[in-house]
């Protein structure tokens, strides 16, 4: 019975691809495959505890009445949240937000029912009547919390932004593109960055929550073909390393897991085979990302696989000078390569420099050279990420669980540094791991503890 729903779910997914570009049409065949979040039976499940309140009333069994108490509560909560999940508009905050809080509802839900369990079995009285019940709801519940791991509901709300998507699609296909002009750094024709809204889009990836570390993204400047490919590299090895490329060929695809293939990064020369931190980019058809054991950028080529490397002149690395918050510092994010309009650029940190960060432009072809070289006043070890756009790198800050600030900014063009800037943005979990600016998408691609999420950067 369940693999034929998590296979429905798929089809229903890749049926639903939008073919804008091939096609100058939009193309959608939508099928309602009508597996939606049962919500009787929720309230059957908690008609049925209201019971269990009653009978325990009589019996005047104080610890497991206060269980059963706050198990009807939650069960009140996670209805409320369901109800109001199914009203929301999906590119809000509010439906990464709920789905989260629904997963944590059920969980706990979850440790309630065999917290309860536990303390019925002290409680005699309980056995006869009530532990049947018990038994029954549980059941009842693992059904509900293993409802396709929150997958359908996650599905649904994907095919109502795909839904969306198609209508937005319809309406794009009446204006016409805008030139595509590389401005000089710092000259963003666009202005500059005001806010940052989303997340758009967000999901966890191919591995579930296994990998926190990773990074992942669309190539800003794709080989002819492959303009709406993904990529993902998820440190599958300790949290710390990867050899292998994931590829999407489409956001359907990457919703529904659906590979196109590894792309394994293989070399005669085993120091720069394997990538090291969550640091990469793609750019030009290639990936650049902290080669293995060395403070230097390797470029890894997706059609010949023929693999350059640079070295970054006293640049810290394996945890020298990494991401942190206070005394907690995100593992081996030394290096960090960057993309916006003006090419391809990295941040990394080094003694000469106090462990403030330095910024460098690199050429991003095989010669990959670099251009030129900035030093900040920005303590590397004090923030949490950075991102460039428009020739400004932008550095954040670690708020709290649930928000992170962009808080600094350097303009290229005129070397100033400022340091007063509060753009806050909303995560799903505590770490920003990856933090990377797509110039073709204006959309900045996260990495936050195994979620990947994409968020709009507003400027004007
Ligand atoms: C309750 O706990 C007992 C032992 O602690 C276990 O055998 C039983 O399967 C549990 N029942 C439920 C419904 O979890
Ligand atoms: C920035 O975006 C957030 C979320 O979309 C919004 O709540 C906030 O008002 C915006 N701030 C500014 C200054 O526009
Ligand atoms: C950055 O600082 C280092 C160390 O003091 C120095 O050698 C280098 O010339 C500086 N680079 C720039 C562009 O100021
Ligand atoms: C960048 O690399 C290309 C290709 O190797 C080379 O032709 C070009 O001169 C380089 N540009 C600069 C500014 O170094
Ligand atoms: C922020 O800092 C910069 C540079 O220090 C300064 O020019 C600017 O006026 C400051 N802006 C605000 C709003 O304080």
């Amino acid at each position: 019975m369940k693999p034929t729903i998590i296979f429905s779910s798929v089809i229903l997914l890749l049926l639903c691809s939008i073919f804008k570009v091939q096609t100058e049409d939009c193309f959608c065949e939508l099928k309602n495959l009508g597996q939606l979040f049962p919500m009787q039976k929720l309230e059957e499940i908690d008609r049925a505890f209201t019971n269990c309140i009653d009978v325990l009333a009589q019996e005047q069994l104080t610890e497991v009445d206060i269980l059963l108490d706050s198990l009807h509560y939650r069960l009140l909560n996670l209805q409320e949240d369901m109800g109001r999940l199914e009203k929301e508009n999906d590119d809000g905050i509010y439906g990464v937000i709920s789905l989260r809080i629904i997963e944590i509802e059920l969980s706990e839900i979850g440790d309630l029912i065999l917290k309860l369990n536990s303390t019925s079995h002290r409680h005699r009285a309980l056995t006869g009547n009530l532990a049947p019940q018990v038994k029954n709801l549980k059941s009842e519940l693992e059904k509900l919390t293993d409802y396709d791991r929150m997958e359908v509901v996650k599905k649904h709300h994907e095919n109502k932004k795909l839904k969306r998507h198609l209508s937005d699609c319809q309406a794009e296909l009446k204006i016409t593109p805008a030139p595509n002009i590389t401005p000089a750094p710092g000259n963003c024709p666009f202005g500059h960055l005001l806010n940052v809204s989303g997340p758009h889009s967000y999901m966890t990836t191919v591995y579930g929550t296994s990998y926190p570390y990773g990074s992942w993204g669309m190539d800003p400047k794709p080989a002819p073909g492959k303009e709406g490919w993904y990529w993902l590299v998820a440190l599958t090895n300790s949290n710390i390393y990867a050899n292998y490329i994931r590829t999407y060929s489409s956001q359907s695809a990457l919703i529904a897991s659906q590979s196109a293939g590894d792309v394994i990064i293989t070399s005669s020369n085993p120091t720069t085979n394997s990538l090291i931190g969550p640091g990469s980019v793609m750019y030009d058809n290639a990936l650049y990302y902290n080669c293995y054991n060395y403070p230097k950028v390797c470029r890894f080529d997706m059609t010949t696989k023929s693999i350059h490397s640079v070295e970054l002149p006293g640049a810290g690395y394996n945890n020298k000078f990494p991401y942190c918050h206070l005394t907690s510092c995100y593992t081996y994010t030394d290096i960090d390569l960057l993309t916006d309009e003006s090419g391809l650029w990295v941040v990394y940190a080094s003694e000469a420099n106090f462990g403030n960060v330095v910024l460098s432009r690199l050429n991003a072809s095989i010669t990959l050279n670099i251009l030129q070289t900035w030093n900040t006043s920005l303590f590397k070890k004090a923030i949490s990420n950075t991102f460039m756009a428009c020739g400004v790198l932008y550095a954040t800050r670690y708020v709290d669980k649930d928000i992170e600030e962009i808080f600094y900014a350097l303009d290229t063009t005129t070397g100033m540094e400022r340091g007063n800037l509060s753009i806050r943005f909303r995560k799903v979990s505590g770490i920003v791991q990856y933090l990377n600016y797509n110039p073709r998408d204006h959309l900045l691609y996260v990495y936050n503890d195994a979620y990947i999420l994409t968020y709009q950067a507003v400027f004007g």
